[in-house]
């Protein structure tokens, strides 16, 4: 970064009385890196923020970012915009799109992540983020809260606040703000924002939405959204039907994303010898305990299959790669020697943990297909 950036972002900083502290705070870094941001360097320019950095420290500051800092980036980012989606909770979409991203980084984008998930913020409040030096640290993570809202959904969410805590009798409002305390400190951090979505988008090549509530965003502003489908859960299915129906139902000016199904969990028939090997290890079965367990695999078998057998009926194209559940033995064998709290969490990628293994191999061809896609 040059000089005058340097002098500029003092100057900023400086003429909205924030602090240094506080500053290095609003961009997720220590005092001594913002303190190098602002230091002259005269033809040395190693020590420079982050796109995601500054994002931060202009949007939660208030500030809008100043056109030079903007311009920073240089050559022109293909701006696309993905999702990895579905109502469903639980069922990998957060840990997918990270995969997908971190495999995106490994080939030279720029990637950004932007989130609204809960696992994502709380550790983020926590201080917790990507280890150094992983692909995942070369993500741009950004919570939506920090997004500009449209005029009528902050009214919207103040209506609500309005409705659930200022206008309670006064012994009420404090359960209130228990309950509605997310949505207040959205509201805060929305007010603060200077840019919305799209103009996140011109400085990446490829955002991903992890998004579970506003899925007016994604309609808005995905190019193509991958529907997750768990081939072990039937209810998946008719999650996913429900969230393509409320995206389908959204107006928007924007031409629709491109919908896709992507299949996860895939063990359709059941070739796993699991059961038999089981089974062997117990001396005194009789025969119809035996009977019993074979007769309740077969039952497993057949669901496996009908679920699957669904899915391919439904009226939106499925992607042709299909995950199995090999991610839960590469996530096992990484956290085998990690004491619980470093074991695999919202900022880990296959990638980086275990990049020769079958799961990492499923994102590569996945990312490659959702690409060519596009
Ligand atoms: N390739 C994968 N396919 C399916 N699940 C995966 C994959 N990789 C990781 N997972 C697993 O997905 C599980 C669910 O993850 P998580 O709860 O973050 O999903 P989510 O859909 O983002 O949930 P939420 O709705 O709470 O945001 C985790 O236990 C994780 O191990
Ligand atoms: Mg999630």
């Amino acid at each position: 970064m040059k000089d005058e950036l340097r002098i500029l972002l003092r100057k900023v900083r400086e003429s909205a009385k924030i602090s240094i502290a506080l500053a290095a705070k609003r961009a997720f870094v220590d005092e001594r890196t913002w303190r190098s941001w602002e230091t002259l360097k005269g033809a040395v320019y190693e020590r420079q923020p982050s796109d995601k950095a500054l994002w931060s420290f202009f949007q939660r500051s208030g500030i809008e970012m100043p056109q030079a800092f903007k311009a920073r980036a240089n050559g022109n980012p293909l701006g696309q915009v993905l999702s990895i989606a579905t109502y469903k909770g639980g069922v990998g979409k957060s840990p997918i799109t990270i995969s997908v991203a971190a495999r995106l980084v490994e080939q030279s984008f720029r990637v950004a992540v932007v989130t609204d998930d809960g696992v994502f913020r709380g550790m983020s409040s926590d201080g917790r983020g990507p280890a150094p030096e992983t692909l995942a640290s070369k993500i741009d993570f950004y919570d939506e809260r920090d997004l500009k809202a449209s005029p009528a959904e902050l009214k919207k969410m103040k209506k609500e606040i309005r409705d659930n805590v200022t206008n309670l009798p006064r012994e009420e409002q404090q359960i209130g703000e228990i309950i509605y305390g997310h949505l207040i400190e959205t509201v805060e951090r929305k007010k603060l924002a200077t840019e919305n979505l799209s103009d996140l988008v011109t400085r990446y090549d490829y955002v991903f939405l992890d998004i579970n509530v506003n899925i007016e965003l994604i309609r808005r502003h995905a190019d193509l959204v991958a529907i997750i489908l768990d081939s072990d859960c039937y209810y998946s299915i008719q999650s996913a039907q429900a969230f393509l129906a409320d995206l389908r139902a959204i107006k928007c000016r924007k031409a629709a994303p491109s919908y896709f199904g992507l299949v996860t969990n895939c063990d359709v028939g059941g070739v796993s010898s699991e059961l038999e090997e089981f089974v062997g290890d117990l001396p005194d079965l009789n025969d119809e305990i035996l009977e019993e367990l074979m007769q309740s695999k077969r039952a497993q078998i057949l669901r496996r299959e009908r679920i699957y057998q669904m899915i391919r009926a439904l009226d939106f194209p499925i992607l042709s790669t299909e995950m199995t559940a090999s991610y839960k033995v590469a996530i096992e064998h990484y956290n085998e020697s990690r004491a619980f709290l470093d074991g695999y969490c919202y900022f880990h990628s296959l990638a980086d943990v275990a990049p020769h293994s079958h799961a990492a191999g499923e994102i590569r061809r996945l990312t490659e297909e959702l690409i060519n896609k596009l």
